[in-house]
């Protein structure tokens, strides 16, 4: 894994960002793999404002994302689908039938994470996947003890998941309490990963994934299985990581 250490949040936003318009630029039909939360807002914004400046297009882009709670509709103003049309969609010149987010309103979630399933083998894999990471590790909602073999699935939060994202939200009970997920096979199946992390409350978090074992209880240390990571995280998230690395 490669780390790119940064100065803060705003400088691994525009690193973030800079990387993902460069990989646009070279093939403006790329398939790219997006993920919601806190981190990756700055690097939206940066995509936007290039894309305003520069004229960066995205009209032959295609997008999916990780995951989206289960009965939110995609109305819902905490639902992932309306944090990415209302944080990036809407500003760019992107296709809106080209950019996919599981239905977190199906009636048949069984059906729903096959037909998400196949849609990624249709997009012939994910050029470029971007990631957060949860303080227990977890990408996308693959909470600790997911199998490395998972392929899409619907997952019951953690409780310290749906703490940490009350905060979107007026209670804690109005957090769902499951969500749909790629698994960490899909993840893995991307050709290149871009994981993001910053403030202190990731530094034990990349510590792990740095330091720590490969092993299920640990979802992000699948990672370490991917021959083309890149860790973009502000002093902070690697506080507790050499500078060597
Ligand atoms: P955050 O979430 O960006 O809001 O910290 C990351 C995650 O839980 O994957």
């Amino acid at each position: 894994m490669k780390i790119i250490r940064t100065a803060n949040y705003e400088d691994m936003s525009q690193k973030a960002a800079q990387l993902m318009i460069d990989k646009i630029r070279q093939q403006p039909d790329m398939t790219l793999g997006l993920a919601t939360g806190s981190t990756p807002k700055g690097v939206y914004a940066e995509l936007i404002k290039d894309h305003n400046k520069n004229g960066t297009s995205y009209k032959k882009i295609t997008t999916i994302n990780l995951d989206e709670y289960i009965g939110l509709t995609p109305s819902d103003h905490n639902s992932y689908r309306h944090f990415m049309n209302s944080e990036l969609f809407d500003h760019l010149d992107i296709l809106a039938e080209n950019t996919h987010l599981p239905n977190g309103a199906a009636e048949d979630m069984f059906k729903e994470c096959e037909r998400y399933e196949q849609l990624i083998k249709d997009l012939v894999d994910i050029d470029l996947q971007l990631l957060g990471i949860g303080r227990n590790g977890h990408i996308g909602f693959n909470e600790p003890g997911t199998s490395f073999k998972s392929r899409t699935h619907v997952v019951d939060l953690a409780e310290s998941t749906r703490k940490a994202n009350a905060r979107f939200f007026n209670f804690i009970e109005d957090v769902p309490a499951q969500a749909i997920t790629m698994g960490i096979a899909s993840i893995l199946d991307s050709r290149e990963i871009i994981l993001l992390a910053s403030g202190s409350a990731k530094a034990e978090a990349i510590k792990q994934l740095i330091y720590g074992e490969t092993n299920e209880k640990f979802p992000a240390s699948a990672l370490k299985l991917h021959p083309n990571v890149t860790i973009i995280a502000d002093e902070e998230a690697l506080s507790l990581v050499n500078k060597e690395h």
